[in-house]
């Protein structure tokens, strides 16, 4: 069977798989060293009093309710996600946090969003562009709903970094590379921006890297392991007994603080001209 990254075909995922996605986003927000990540890109955005922010692939809006809450956050911002159930989780989050009146969401296709030329202050792609159809066509939506002068923040990691420690080497590096393709449609995509966003009228205006990495225990790669691996055995990648041995193994590191995983995770911003 072929890979099918669940962020992609979410919308043909069952309810059960829908609430694992959401508990992996909500965990993943909660975890300090990803929320830094993000911290750290939005303190450098120009965001007037009244701004108008949108995130495209919102999720469950974790990122916008993060956004929120910055005291120096005063306008107000839409996240767009092409599926309903989060668009309903991340309203219900929002409520939940007597945020609502600032953040709204709604349901839409990054590919074509439903709003005219120039709406935007800020337009964010957090975590979405590994995932899209064609990450070109969305990269141009950004582009076109920005304002000219307005910036746009695309966040993701490079999964052909992503790694885990396991004593065969061989089957190890195997595994890496299956648990990206199984969960990324554009695992590489972050090494082509420095090309694509010129093209698309956006001037590079800063741009960084950052390891993530867990040694001796895991939280982040423990959640992205237990919620990944499944699609790595649904797709029939690698034997699924061996997919078995490599996954207790991990999950014994973890145990016993001898784990290891890291990846590399970079940040763009640019802006429309
Ligand atoms: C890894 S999640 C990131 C969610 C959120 N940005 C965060 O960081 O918590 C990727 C999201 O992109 C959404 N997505 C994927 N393709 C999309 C598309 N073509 N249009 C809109 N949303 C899309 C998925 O539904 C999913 O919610």
């Amino acid at each position: 069977m072929a890979t099918r990254d669940p962020h992609r075909f979410v919308n043909e995922l069952d309810e059960a798989a829908l609430e694992r996605l959401i508990a992996r986003l909500e965990s993943r927000a909660q975890d300090a060293v990803f929320a830094r990540l993000f911290d750290k890109y939005v303190v450098r955005l120009p965001l007037p009093p009244s701004a108008r922010v949108l995130e495209v692939g919102c999720g469950t809006g974790a990122m916008l309710r993060s956004l929120a809450r910055r005291d120096d956050f005063t306008g107000k911002a839409l996240g767009v996600d092409q599926c309903s159930h989060f668009i309903e989780a991340a309203s219900q989050f929002a409520q939940a946090e007597n945020i609502s009146d600032r953040l709204t969401f709604k349901v839409g296709d990054a590919h074509c969003l439903d709003f005219p030329p120039a709406t935007f202050d800020v337009v964010i792609a957090h975590t979405l562009i590994s995932h899209v159809t064609e990450p070109a066509m969305v990269l141009s939506e950004m582009a076109r709903v920005v304002r000219p002068g307005g910036t746009v923040v695309i966040f993701d990691g490079d999964y052909a970094s992503l790694t885990y420690a396991f004593p065969d080497h061989g089957f190890g590096h195997q595994m890496d590379v299956a648990l990206a393709s199984a969960t990324f449609n554009n695992p590489r995509i972050m090494r082509d921006l420095p090309r694509l966003l010129p093209e698309l009228g956006l001037k590079l205006t800063a741009a960084w890297g950052d390891a993530v990495v867990e040694i001796g225990n895991g939280s982040y790669f423990k959640s992205f392991v237990e919620t990944y691996v499944p699609y790595v055995m649904q797709a029939g990648l690698l034997p699924a007994q061996a997919v078995d041995v490599w996954l207790n193994e991990q999950r014994q590191a973890m145990e016993n603080g001898t784990f290891f995983a890291a990846c590399n995770y970079y940040t763009y911003l640019a802006r429309r001209t």
